[in-house]
């Protein structure tokens, strides 16, 4: 099928015809991209989070989590008042969900562990009924011959650790070493693809610099601890795999931005650098044994003054692999009115492409510009793009969820992977985010990401066009 073709197909489904997904799914798997381009030792899989889909917030001897809190009693931070008390109820249904994911030819599951649920005081006594969930969800994993990839950390601190300072208490390193000696010691002799935290660069600033997510605070002080307590506990983390589980494949994984300046004056050409070194440097680098962006960002200085003796030679640690995480792109100018960063973003409605229902430009470009970036990293090993996808509205036309776009956007962001990978950039995975639609944060169930439609009120689960395309592409 040629390009316009395949527009005219899409273009036309995405109007309103009734063609049922299995021949959408069928027809686009025509076309150019083939699993086997990209090798055989590429890992596909798809991600989630345990506050996003696993519901059963207290029970079996759940502890209470950030996100537990926030969005229970500070009203009017969840765009839809909605919280994770339910979620997907993976909970309950991981199984069937694990059997849809062998079903579809998933060959990963990226899936984080809730601490709370495993040490509900966030240390100290161990939840053993916490720790056996997991048990069954990674036997139930392997049974299907789905690999396990777990996150330790994706963003749900035990409130009772957020009680004695959170992150911004320098004992968040030894809480955090605890966490992790536990699960890893727990789990390791099932699992052996680990990724130490979920994206820092959303969960330090938006909790405690802006608010807008767990645990709400609006704190330059707090900011600039959290930061560098979480660059510690990268390294900190990784090491403790390495001693529990020594042939493990560690990574970590971090969100980034293509970013272009607004155009080339001077002043926003240096923003553009400035937004570059907050946004897509101020934890890949130190981790990287590079130190803190302090060249490009001022701001690092307050950040520095918390480095403790010792801490310079602890930051770096030697992952076998980054994750990538990337939805969009940004176009910055100077605004010197913003506290730390100096810039704002260009809205991405007047940026000309089309945008998702995020209000995150499409840019499937950006990502082989940050494959390169990666790349360029000295001691950059592997790179696995761990989460890239899409959220659009969905229509049910049927009992059939034609996604065009979000079909459209994971092949185009597919195809600049392939890009990278063939001009030599060692990139090896892509997972989607996510398996199923699920609690996205502070946009509640909205905005939907998932290859597989959930109805929240009977929690029935329906392959989208785009997950079923995904599974012939994996089948070939
Ligand atoms: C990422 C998060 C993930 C999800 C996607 C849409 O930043 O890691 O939990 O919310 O965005």
């Amino acid at each position: 099928m040629t390009r316009e073709e395949y527009l005219k197909l899409t273009s036309l489904l995405a109007a309103g015809s009734l063609l049922p997904t299995h021949l959408l799914a069928q027809l686009l798997a025509e076309d150019e991209l083939k699993r086997s381009d990209f090798g055989k030792d590429f890992v596909w899989g798809t991600a989630t989070a345990a506050y996003q889909i696993e519901g059963g917030w207290n029970e079996d001897g759940k502890g209470e989590s950030i996100w537990d809190h926030f969005t229970h009693y500070k009203k009017g931070k969840i765009k839809t008042r909605e919280n994770g008390d339910v979620a997907c109820d993976f909970y309950h249904r991981y199984e069937s969900d694990i059997e849809l994911m062998r079903k579809m030819n998933i060959p990963a599951s990226r899936f984080s562990i809730a601490w709370s649920r495993v040490l509900p005081q966030g240390t100290g006594t161990v939840n053993q009924k916490g720790i056996d969930f997991y048990h069954r969800v990674i036997d139930k994993c392997l049974n299907e011959n789905v690999a396990p990839y777990i996150t330790c950390y994706h963003w749900d601190l035990p409130q009772a650790l957020e009680d004695k300072g959170g992150w911004a208490n320098r004992d968040s390193i030894q809480w955090f070493e605890e966490f992790v000696d536990t699960i890893s010691k727990a789990y390791g002799d099932k699992v052996k693809n680990w990724m130490v935290f979920n994206e820092p660069m959303a969960f330090v600033p938006l909790g405690h610099l802006i608010g807008i997510h767990a645990p709400g605070h609006v704190n330059f002080g707090k900011f600039y601890r959290a930061v560098h307590n979480v660059v510690m506990c990268h390294g900190a983390g990784g090491r403790i795999i390495r001693k529990n589980v020594p042939e493990a494949n560690i990574g970590t994984t971090f969100s980034c931005s293509h970013i272009d300046a607004k155009n080339d004056k001077p002043a926003n050409v240096k923003a553009a650098r400035r937004a570059d070194a907050f946004i897509n440097r101020l934890f890949l680098d130190p981790i990287m044994g590079l130190g803190y962006p302090k060249a490009d960002l001022p701001a690092c200085k307050h950040i520095e003054k918390h480095i403790l003796p010792g801490d310079a030679e602890k930051m770096a640690f030697d992952f076998d692999f980054i994750g990538l995480q990337n939805y969009s792109r940004m176009v910055v100018y100077k605004l010197g009115l913003i506290p730390i960063i100096h810039f704002a973003n260009v809205p991405a409605k007047k940026l000309g492409h089309d945008m998702t229902e995020m209000g995150w430009e499409v840019y499937p470009e950006g990502i082989y510009k940050l494959l390169k970036k990666y790349a360029g990293y000295k001691n950059m090993k592997k790179i696995i793009v761990t989460e890239n996808g899409a959220a659009f509205p969905d229509e049910n036309i049927g009992g059939e969820i034609n996604d065009t776009k979000r079909l459209q956007f994971i092949k185009d962001y597919l195809r600049q992977v392939l890009k990278a990978k063939q001009e030599g950039v060692p990139v090896d995975g892509y997972f989607i985010w996510s398996f199923m639609d699920n609690f996205e944060w502070a946009e509640g169930f909205r905005t939907r990401f998932g290859l597989v439609g959930v109805d929240f009120e009977t929690q029935k689960r329906t392959i989208k066009a785009s997950g079923k395309w995904f599974s012939e592409f994996l089948k070939q």
